[in-house]
């Protein structure tokens, strides 16, 4: 071989294990993507329209610039500073091709001394990129004994790594608790990667660390968004980092020679996608609609025995199945079903596997659903457990 073999990222690990069994692929008509991390893309109720087409003219066929188009940039830099005072400049944006690769890029060009941490239940491909880069990394604590709910007097050094809400639990830092981790990590010698992809996601409304930052040129402080969720367009592939300037202009140059910039079309459409009044609509539009599907999965999942864990934020239930059904053995019986979802253990970022701590969790995506399926998939949870 000449290159080095790695497996894919967890999700795709079970999409393709579903497809094996079903002989169909997950989010198909016909089948129950509880595995999958998408949003709805059509129309929320109360939400803004999502324009179904875009204007090209022979300068949007050129290069696209390393960073970001000015205008993604600068709309970007509004969207924060109007929502959350985060006083920055278009100059503290980086534009990638969606939030996986600012995280890739980030992580990659760390030093070589620096050690992550890293919550022991978190986002999957966290895994596989620190891994793959071969960095160091610590755990924070976040397993049944602390009901994933880790403090900030739990974390010892390093430079964190945290999405936020978390992706799988909901656990959502916010307010007073979001202030006290951002001034933590905003101290001279540390530093965190804080990846708000389900910023919008949030009960009572979205939350950033933004909000809480002082001046971001003065830390260390990586806040990658992303497109793909909020904005309900994870086909579009943009997402964004913000930083400080000086770490700014080294993404720009990983892009220089890495990357070429993002495609200008999906630019163009997601800076129309961040005018200031229809974000506005969007983000209340999200907030309400998986809030109350939240809920009432909530009702459902319990109802059927399963220990709910799931914070306030996300569109996923993290749960503990009853008796001693493991994730993986949920999957079996729900296959026959043409339904899945994400066994705990591809979230244990120790990968102790389906016997190992994480094993009797689940990860219960209802961000693709409608609210039409609700009986549905609890006809078919029921007959799984
Ligand atoms: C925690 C978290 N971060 C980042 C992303 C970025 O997604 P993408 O690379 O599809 O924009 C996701 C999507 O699943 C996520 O769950």
């Amino acid at each position: 071989m000449i290159l080095r073999e790695f497996p894919p990222m967890g999700v795709y690990e079970t999409l393709f294990r579903f497809a094996g069994a079903t002989g169909t692929y997950m989010g198909e008509p016909g089948t129950h993507p509880w595995a999958q991390g998408y949003p709805i893309t059509t129309q929320l109720p109360g939400g803004p329209p999502l324009p179904d087409r875009i204007a090209i003219t022979a300068a949007d066929r050129m290069y696209p610039k390393a960073d970001g188009q000015p205008a993604l940039r600068r709309a970007i830099a509004d969207y924060y500073n109007e929502f959350y005072g985060a006083g920055i400049a278009p100059d503290h944006v980086a534009v990638f091709a969606g939030g996986r690769p600012a995280l890739f890029a980030v992580l990659a060009f760390l030093e070589d001394d620096v050690t992550v941490a890293i919550e022991e239940t978190e986002y999957t491909p966290y895994w596989d990129l620190l891994n793959v880069l071969r960095r160091r990394f610590g755990i924070i604590p976040s397993n049944l004994g602390n009901r994933f709910r880790p403090r900030l007097e739990d974390h010892g050094g390093g430079f964190l790594v945290k999405s936020n809400p978390c992706n799988p639990t909901g656990v959502a830092t916010r307010g007073e608790e979001l202030r006290r981790l951002v001034e933590h990590y905003s101290a001279a010698g540390r530093g965190a990667l804080l990846d708000e992809a389900y910023e919008f996601y949030g009960d009572p409304g979205p939350e950033s660390a933004l909000r809480y930052v002082k001046d971001i040129d003065e830390t260390d402080l990586f806040v990658v968004g992303a497109a793909t969720k909020g904005l309900q367009v994870p086909g579009m592939r943009v997402g964004w980092c913000v930083a400080a300037k000086r770490h700014i202009e080294i993404l720009r140059n990983y892009s220089t020679f890495g990357m070429g910039g993002v495609s200008r079309a999906s630019q163009l459409y997601v800076t129309e996608l961040l005018g200031l009044d229809r974000v506005r609509r969007a983000r209340d539009a999200v907030a309400e609609f998986f809030g109350a599907q939240r809920k009432r999965y909530a009702e459902g999942l319990r109802g059927l025995g399963l220990e709910l864990f799931t914070g306030t934020g996300g569109f996923y239930h993290w749960a503990k199945l009853p008796g001693e059904l493991t994730g993986d053995t949920f999957n079996e019986r729900l296959f026959r079903h043409n339904a899945g979802i994400l066994p705990g253990r591809l979230c244990d970022m120790r990968r102790r596997g389906d016997e190992g701590p994480l094993g009797p969790m689940i990860r219960f995506s209802f961000g693709p659903l409608s609210p039409e399926s609700y009986d549905a998939d609890m006809a078919i949870l029921a007959k799984c457990v």
